[in-house]
C-alpha cells in the first residue's frame, strides 16, 4: 500500500497565498461587477527593464540560429552571469565572495524551501515569527517538527519580531542549529543595522549553527547603515548562505532568476564530528535536481549589472519605495501605526483588530486585497502587511477606498 508522506497533514490545508487566491477568486466570481486592486502578494506590476529586454531578445535570436544554439547550460548558471553577480553584488561592497560560490536559480523562493534538504532532520531551528511561510512550511514538510498548535509547530524556537525589539529578533539565550533570518523584513519591511547582524553571526560562530539569510530586498535598501548582504559582516562567510533574487530587484517575479550563495569555508558535521563543506553538498544536490535557468533569462538577469540596467532597476525601485511612502502617509492619516516601507516594498500595518477581519473588510468594503498577518504567524495578528507592487493609479484607488471603508 502507498502511503503519504505524513507530515503534510500537519500543514495548514493550503499555502498562505494560494488561501488568499482562492478567497479573492471566489469574491470576484461573486462580484464581477466590482474591480479588484490587489496590493497583497509581492507580485511586480512594471515591466522588465529596456536592457533586460533587449539582453533577452538577443539571446533568443542567438538560439534561433544552429552557430549560437545552446542546450544545456552549466545546472550552477553561466560564468557570465555568476561573475556579474560576484563583481556587482559582493566583491562592490567588500564581500569576498567567488563566482563559483554563486549558484543561479530560478527562484529564492525555490531555494529557501529547498536549502534544508543538505541538512539533519533532527537539528534545532530557529525561525522569526512573522515569517515568509515558506521557510517553515518546508521544515514540516521535512519531519523537522512536530504538530501545530495554536498556530505554532513544536520543536521550533520561534524569534519573535515585535515592536519592541525594532522586528529584528535579538538572539536566543539558547543554541540552535539552523536559524532563518530575511532582512529587508518580509513582511515587516524592518531592516536589520550592522550590528545586530553581527550578533547573529557572533551567535552562529559560537555554537556552530548555519544562518540563512534570505536578501531577496536588499535592493529596496536606501539606509546607508543597513547592509545588504550578510557577507558584509566580519566572518559572516563561515556561517551564513545567503539568497537574492531578480524578482523584486528587476521584475523578474514571471521571468524567474535568482541565485543563493554557498562560501567554501562554510561547514556543518555529521554525526561523528567530521566537518563537511556545504558548498559540495549544495553543488550536489543542485546538479541532481536542477538544470539551470533559461540562458535568455540568464543573459537578462546579467543586463541588470550594465550601467544601463543598473540605472534602470534603481529607478524601478524607487518607484516602488515612492509608492511605498504614499502607502505609509495614507496609513498614518487614518490612524494606523505602521513600519516598513522605507528600505522595503512592504507596509506593516497595525490594523488594531483581527487580521482576517481586516482582511475581510478591506476586500469586501473597498475591494483591496492584502495579506493577512496571521498568515504569517502568531506575532502577525492584528496586522496586515500591505505592497507596494502597483501602480500609482490602483495604488491611489485603494488608498481612497481603504479611507473611505474604515471611516
Ligand atoms: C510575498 O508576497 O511574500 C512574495 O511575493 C512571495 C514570494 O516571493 O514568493
Amino acid at each position: 500500500m502507498i502511503r503519504i508522506n505524513e507530515n503534510y497533514t500537519k500543514l495548514k490545508a493550503s499555502y498562505l497565498f494560494a488561501d488568499i487566491a482562492r478567497r479573492v477568486g471566489a469574491y470576484v466570481a461573486a462580484h464581477p461587477e466590482r474591480p479588484v486592486i490587489r496590493l497583497g502578494i509581492g507580485d511586480v506590476t512594471e515591466p522588465l527593464p529596456p536592457a533586460c529586454v533587449e539582453a533577452m531578445q538577443a539571446a533568443t535570436a542567438e538560439m534561433a540560429r544552429r552557430e549560437t544554439f545552446r542546450g544545456y547550460g552549466p545546472e550552477q548558471g553561466y560564468p557570465f552571469l555568476r561573475e556579474a553577480v560576484a563583481e556587482h553584488d559582493y566583491a562592490a561592497r567588500g564581500c569576498r565572495i567567488e563566482p563559483d560560490e554563486i549558484f543561479i536559480s530560478d527562484g529564492a523562493k525555490c531555494d529557501c524551501g529547498n536549502i534544508q534538504e543538505i541538512f539533519a532532520t533532527d537539528i534545532r531551528l530557529a525561525i522569526p515569527d512573522p515569517v515568509y511561510p515558506v521557510y517553515i512550511d518546508t521544515n514540516v514538510m521535512a519531519g523537522r517538527t512536530g504538530p501545530e498548535r495554536d498556530g505554532r509547530y513544536e520543536g521550533v524556537a520561534y524569534l519573535e519580531s515585535t515592536p519592541a525589539n525594532g522586528y529584528v529578533p535579538e538572539v536566543p539565550s539558547a543554541p540552535a542549529d539552523l536559524v532563518y533570518l530575511c532582512f529587508p523584513n518580509n513582511p515587516t519591511g524592518a531592516g536589520a543595522t550592522r550590528a545586530r547582524l553581527a550578533a547573529w553571526v557572533e551567535y552562529a560562530r559560537r555554537n556552530r549553527a548555519v544562518l540563512l539569510f534570505d536578501s531577496a530586498y536588499e535592493a529596496y535598501i536606501r539606509d546607508p547603515e543597513i547592509p545588504h548582504s550578510i557577507y558584509e559582516i566580519e566572518g559572516a562567510r563561515d556561517v551564513a548562505i545567503e539568497f537574492r533574487s531578480f524578482s523584486k530587484t528587476a521584475g523578474f517575479t514571471g521571468t524567474r532568476c535568482a541565485y543563493a550563495v554557498v562560501p567554501k569555508t562554510l561547514v556543518a558535521w555529521d554525526r561523528a564530528g567530521e566537518a563537511h563543506p556545504l558548498h559540495a553538498l549544495w553543488n550536489r544536490r543542485h546538479t541532481t535536481k536542477f538544470n539551470g535557468v533559461a540562458y535568455p533569462i540568464q543573459r537578462a538577469a546579467a543586463a541588470v549589472f550594465t550601467p544601463a540596467g543598473r540605472q534602470q532597476t534603481r529607478a524601478l525601485t524607487d518607484f516602488y519605495l515612492g509608492t511605498a511612502r504614499l502607502i505609509r502617509e495614507a496609513m498614518a492619516g487614518l490612524g494606523l501605526q505602521c513600519v516598513g516601507g522605507e528600505n522595503a516594498p512592504y507596509i506593516w500595518v497595525n490594523a488594531g483588530r483581527d487580521s482576517w477581519e481586516f482582511f475581510d473588510l478591506l476586500l469586501n468594503r473597498a475591494q483591496v486585497v492584502v495579506t493577512p498577518g496571521a498568515g504569517f504567524g502568531r506575532c502577525g495578528e492584528g496586522h496586515v502587511r500591505i505592497s507596494a507592487f502597483n501602480s500609482r493609479e490602483n495604488v491611489a484607488a485603494a488608498l481612497d477606498r481603504i479611507a473611505a471603508a474604515i471611516a
